[in-house]
């Protein structure tokens, strides 16, 4: 059979003509008469698509790209489409012609075909091929007038064009306005334009890409490509959580998954692509991509119809939009020690030239979703580590408890694992520990796996998973591909979740700009170096620990200096080791309540100095007495309090969310009483102030945290504002210079009563005011903070270094 079809094909013209070949094979290539769509008649006339690969013979086209085509041709023989295929690049035809066709003559056969008809089919596929130079805006030109009539002379149907850009980022935009201008399919038929990663190297490039590519094309025209998403377990894990819905519901939850581990460890370092690894390190190589999509897969609501893009992208941006911003705590990074001179070397640099990019990084991300509310989701990657390997993992909690036999199956580690290949295995998987579930197989191609070797995975027998994989292993480029070819986008990035993407990514980026990465000699000389562990949301490696395990009082007797400001005590030191202090003293103040028996009236100003100490609380000092705290506000804005300018909203964001303190301890200032606000006649103060009697011992404040605004200013006693200086007053409205002008704030004769105050002053813009408060007397009319002087409390002013020494 195969035989005729080959006679038939070897005495045709060479070249295009031969796209008509498939077409009339359609007719001939299925010994049942039929063809693939079971039309009985003869072939189905789908029409013709024409493949441009640009930049044909580069690393990627060599490795995966043609290999994709090729598969994609052999698989679609005899299905009624006809196919040209064109190579495109910068070199002549003389240079590209037998380049092209050296690595178009290597690509292996697809597993499902046999040898002989392999052959053929490479055969053909050749003769469909064809080199062109595409560097000009004519030889787009030419390429699409070529096109056209190539299909005029042949009488064929367009079905569509499809253009793989295999080139640098930079170059997209101009291609794809040479595209649009030159080679866009007339009438019905399509035009699909893939690209790949870069996609800018930070929010604003991304946006600007994006922008330039839509002036050529449309939002479904292009085909942004992951190859993560192509690979065969990750495309299976949304199937995977559907099709196990019933039995993941109870148990893919805060209260049952302990972490979630996202891994792509290489064995290879970044020689001969430093050009460009070193213009974007781990984080944007791989981990804002890759890693980030597998982690929206897992985390996303699981869409009702798995292929609706639409809904996919819908789900993706509300886990962006879900995820805590990152900083510089949230990551370590790492950089392979032979790196910088690779650098040296392929850039041709001085030896002292240094490179920052990390090589290596690993990054807890959090999430507000309430489903992970608290699961930590880690990221890690790098080059020169001890193994290639790629995983994706849940760890649950185990809940329970084995009195008699720690060995028995019940007692044993818990997760589910989407293995996405190499490492130990050598092959995709997912395994399920057999004391969660037995999983459903994910689709009729994918199989059980039940023989077993000593293998261990994670420490743990594999005789203890259920396993499954795919029957044929496909590469992710090649399944990408014949997904750009049947136009699903189910498996691309949209622009939209592309920019929320590097939204998330670049804040962590830009304060890591000037940061050193840890060196690491590679492989397993790497030991237990980039180690790291999780303190509250924030990550360290594990050895730093170890140089911290210096005793605290030696620490702080370096890092913190005492002494007097305005005749008061001082701490000062900078700010991280200040802003340690200040939460410790606070948290010891807070515990001296609880052994007295009374409770911690706690009065918190706004501002943006004490945002760190909030972040400090809440993430270090689990053991803070909350339950025992009441929180007040020592002044607040009258606006709204769900207003972004509201120092109660500000508080709640940022301390009052994460820390575990009853509702009826919290005390916002009443400034929105009869549906307006800061009205004296509707009497907030006097409320505000009864509370404060009602619940207050003596109405005194058991610790009140004051700032200094630039005009002397403290909670929202202004300068020249006229206040009750004889101290009946605990609470007053007052007027600020500054919008919004009015303010509800406690008055002098409050904060004087309570038993400690704080004031804290951070950041060299602060100097000047520092310096001069240090030396005027109190005139408390110009300088209000002068008369904060706590009549049996104590004062402590905590300035950090910037504020202190201006430097
Ligand atoms: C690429 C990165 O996107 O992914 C490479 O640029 C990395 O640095 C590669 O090696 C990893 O992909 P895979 O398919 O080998 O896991």
């Amino acid at each position: 059979m195969w035989g005729d079809w080959c006679d038939w094909g070897w005495t045709m013209r060479k070249a295009t003509l031969g796209l008509l070949l498939l077409l009339a094979c359609a007719a001939t290539c299925d010994q049942s008469g039929q063809n693939q769509d079971g039309d009985q008649k003869g072939p189905l006339r789908r029409g013709h698509v024409s493949v441009v690969v640009v930049g044909s013979t580069g690393d990627l086209a060599k490795k995966y790209l043609w290999q994709g085509f090729f598969n994609l041709y052999a698989s679609q023989v005899g299905k009624g489409y006809s196919f040209s295929f064109y190579g495109g690049g910068l070199s002549p035809d003389s240079r590209g012609t037998p380049l092209l066709f050296e690595i178009l003559k290597s690509q292996d056969c697809p597993v499902d075909v046999s040898d002989e008809r392999c052959a053929l089919v490479r055969e053909q596929f050749l003769r469909l091929a064809q080199y062109r130079q595409l560097k000009t805006e004519e030889d787009y030109q030419a390429l699409g007038e070529h096109i056209e009539t190539q299909l005029k002379q042949e009488g064929i149907v367009e079905a569509g064009r499809l253009f793989y850009l295999s080139v640098p980022a930079f170059a997209y935009a101009d291609i794809a306005q040479r595209v649009n201008r030159s080679c866009r399919p007339p009438g019905t038929a399509w035009l699909r334009v893939v690209v790949e990663k870069p996609f800018g190297h930070d929010s604003n490039s991304a946006q600007e890409l994006a922008t330039q590519l839509a002036s050529s094309l449309k939002e479904d025209e292009m085909f942004r490509i992951d190859h993560y998403l192509g690979k065969q377990v990750v495309s299976q894990i949304l199937p995977f959580r559907k099709g196990n819905r019933k039995l993941l519901k109870s148990i893919w939850n805060k209260h049952h998954i302990d972490r979630m581990e996202i891994v792509l460890k290489e064995t290879l370092d970044a020689k001969g692509r430093i050009s460009f690894y070193d213009q974007y390190g781990v984080i944007r190589d791989v981990i804002q991509n890759h890693l980030t999509e597998v982690m929206t897969l897992l985390t996303m609501s699981v869409p009702k119809n798995l292929t609706d893009c639409k809904e996919i992208n819908r789900n993706k941006l509300k886990v962006f939009n879900a995820l805590h911003q990152l900083d510089m705590p949230s990551a370590v990074i790492g950089q392979y020690q032979t790196y910088n001179s690779e650098v040296q070397h392929e850039l041709n640099k001085t030896k002292d030239h240094f490179s920052l990019s990390p090589t290596y990084a690993g990054i807890a991300v959090h999430t507000s979703m309430p489903q992970y509310d608290g699961v930590p989701i880690f990221l890690v990657s790098g080059k020169l580590l001890d193994e290639r390997v790629g995983y994706a993992r849940i760890i649950f909690k185990n809940n329970v408890f084995c009195v008699q036999d720690p060995t028995s199956i019940t007692c044993k580690p818990k997760q589910i694992v989407f293995y996405i290949g190499h490492g130990q295995l050598q092959y995709p998987a997912i395994l399920v520990s057999k004391n969660l579930f037995k999983p459903a197989l994910v689709n009729n191609g994918w199989k059980e796996v039940t023989e077993n070797d000593d293998t261990l995975l994670f420490g743990i027998p594999m005789s203890d998973y259920y396993i499954q994989t795919p029957v044929v292993q496909q590469e992710a480029y090649t399944e990408l591909i014949s997904q750009v070819f049947r136009g699903r986008r189910d498996h691309f990035v949209s622009a939209e979740s592309l920019l929320a993407s590097w939204k998330f990514w670049t804040p962590l980026l830009n304060s890591l700009k000037h940061t050193f990465p840890r060196p690491y000699p590679g492989g397993a000389a790497n030991a237990n170096l980039l180690d790291f562990q999780l303190q509250g949301r924030e990550v360290r490696f594990c050895s730093e620990a170890l140089v911290n395990m210096i005793p605290q009082e030696q620490t702080e007797s370096f890092q913190v200096m005492q002494g007097k400001y305005r005749s008061a005590d001082m701490v000062s030191a900078w700010s991280k080791e200040l802003v340690e202090r200040l939460a410790h003293d606070l948290q010891e103040a807070a515990e001296e309540a609880v052994q007295e028996g009374t409770p911690f009236h706690l009065a918190l100003s706004g501002g943006s100095s004490p945002l760190a100490l909030f972040k400090q609380l809440s993430q270090h000092h689990y053991a803070f007495p909350w339950w025992n705290t009441h929180v007040w506000m020592a002044d607040e804005r009258c606006v709204p309090p769900n207003e972004a300018e509201s120092n109660f909203r500000t508080i709640h964001d940022h301390l009052l969310q994460h820390v575990r303190l009853p509702y009826f301890n919290i005390h916002p200032m009443p400034v929105q009483l009869n549906q307006r606000l800061c009205v004296e006649e509707d009497g907030g103060a006097l409320v505000y102030e009864r509370d404060i009697a009602r619940l207050i011992n003596a109405s005194s404040f058991s610790y009140v945290l004051l700032g200094v605004g630039f005009d002397g200013h403290t909670a929202s006693l202004f300068p020249g504002n006229r206040l009750d200086t004889s101290g009946e007053r605990l609470v007053a409205l007052t007027e600020s210079p500054l919008k919004p002008h009015q303010r509800m704030s406690l008055t002098f004769g409050a904060i004087n009563r309570a038993r400690r105050v704080s004031v804290l002053i951070m950041g060299k813009g602060k100097h000047e005011l520092v310096t001069q408060l240090s030396r005027i007397k109190d005139t408390p009319d110009r300088w209000p903070i002068t008369k904060i002087q706590p009549g049996n409390g104590k004062l402590v002013w905590y300035i950090d270094y910037d504020a202190l020494l201006g430097q």
